[in-house]
């Protein structure tokens, strides 16, 4: 990923703009890295300068990182530029181009258009963890008038997928770059036709990194239509076992069982395990249960302003346990007496996320966006919020 190096630095006062990035403040922790707040076409990020033993490193923020990765090449130019660094090593300056997928875009959407903007029609399909695609490019080839949706945390992958649906003029189908244990917590209930879980990585040694849970089929059999269907399909004996135990802890189960069952198209890992013999296992679940839908999801902001100094004579490293939630608050880097900005990692023990809480210009926000609304981070954002104004 983009980064250079320098030996010296001397910073100007900011703000400070060049072909379209501006470089609006800065923020610093007490071991000295800084944040430096950067724009690009409304597009806001954070660049990192880390001092090291004997150099300057500076790069992309890693939690507030975005596509395509020449935005963050360009930034960094610009940077050099505007403070004349000599440098001593970089990677921004070479031919190579970064051919990263531009995030939102016309397959690609973010979590928050599923929350906002995703418009459900009668047959909606789901892939996680797709791959290569194959699967999910042909049932969306095969089915024009039905909508896919590929849920996926691989990026190549999903730049690969994304590739061939525009070399293909595939129409309907819509990828997210996100963990689908909770992607599912987010969707209206009864309103999925199929999702499909082919050859899943069995995490053997790190059971809680499986996809099947059964909080995770519980949500599945709430966002199914009636008659709605759960397709896992897997080489692996012991997820398959343990996957039948999950399934099975569900108060009421239809379940069909297939072994070596062929499909229209067989996906790469498919073809792996076919000529190694192993045997392939389908587990179908089938919802017949009408659920009730969630409830508007709560909109997780703050309130009022509360200057940074007092967070900054409060702050300490620390962490807060809940029953199935934590916030670890983690860092603070201060801009100015009044604002400054709170990292912190928070939500399900399983699946944390973590963001910057920006208090600046009377306003305090997550950054780089909102948090997703998802029972564990309702109790997160509570507790943030009392760490805040108590
Ligand atoms: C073993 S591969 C199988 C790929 C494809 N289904 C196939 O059959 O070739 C498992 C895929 O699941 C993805 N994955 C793992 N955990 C995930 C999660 N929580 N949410 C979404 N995708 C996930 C991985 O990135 C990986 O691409």
């Amino acid at each position: 990923m983009p980064n250079i190096q320098t030996k010296e630095l001397r910073l100007k006062k900011l703000p400070l703009s060049l072909d379209g990035y501006e470089f609006k403040f800065l923020a610093t922790n007490s071991k000295g890295v800084s944040l430096v707040y950067t724009s690009f076409k409304n597009r806001d990020f954070f660049l990192k300068i880390s001092p090291k033993k004997d150099k300057i490193l500076i790069k992309y923020d890693s939690l507030t990182r975005l596509s395509p990765v020449y935005i963050i090449q360009d930034a960094l130019k610009a940077f050099v530029s505007l403070h004349d660094i000599k440098l001593c090593n970089e990677n921004i300056y070479r031919k190579k181009e970064f051919k990263h997928i531009q995030t939102p875009s016309k397959y690609l959407k973010s979590v928050n258009f599923f929350l906002k903007d995703f418009t459900y029609c009668d047959e909606i399909s789901i892939e996680i963890g797709f791959g290569s695609g194959r699967h999910l490019l042909y049932l969306a080839k095969m089915n024009p008038n039905q909508q896919f949706i590929g849920v996926e945390i691989h990026k190549p992958s999903i730049e690969q997928v994304i590739k061939n649906c525009k070399l293909q003029n595939i129409d309907n189908l819509l990828v997210v770059d996100f963990d689908a244990r909770i992607f599912l917590q987010l969707l209206e209930s009864n309103t999925i036709s199929n999702i499909y879980i082919h050859f899943p990585i069995p995490w053997d040694k790190k059971p809680h990194r499986r996809v099947i849970s059964e909080e995770f089929v519980n949500e599945a059999m709430r966002v199914l239509k009636q008659n709605g269907k759960l397709e896992l399909r897997t080489d692996s004996d012991n997820y398959f076992d343990y996957s039948f135990k999950t399934f099975m802890k569900t108060s009421s189960v239809d379940l069909k069982i297939r072994k070596n069952h062929n499909l229209s198209i067989s996906s790469k890992y498919e073809d792996r395990w076919k000529k190694q013999n192993k045997n392939i296992y389908d587990l179908i679940l089938t919802n017949h249960t009408l659920h009730d839908n969630k409830n508007e999801f709560t909109k997780l902001e703050f309130d009022r302003y509360i200057s940074f100094d007092k967070i900054v004579k409060k702050f300490k490293n620390h962490t807060i346990r809940g029953k199935d939630f934590f916030v670890h608050f983690e860092d603070i880097f201060i801009i100015d007496k009044d604002s400054g900005i709170l990292r912190a990692s928070f939500g399900a023990y399983e699946k944390p996320e973590s963001k910057y809480i920006l208090f600046k210009d009377n306003k305090i926000q997550y950054f780089p966006d909102t948090i997703i609304p998802i029972d564990q981070n309702l109790k997160a954002h509570k507790t943030i919020k009392e760490f805040i104004y108590e």
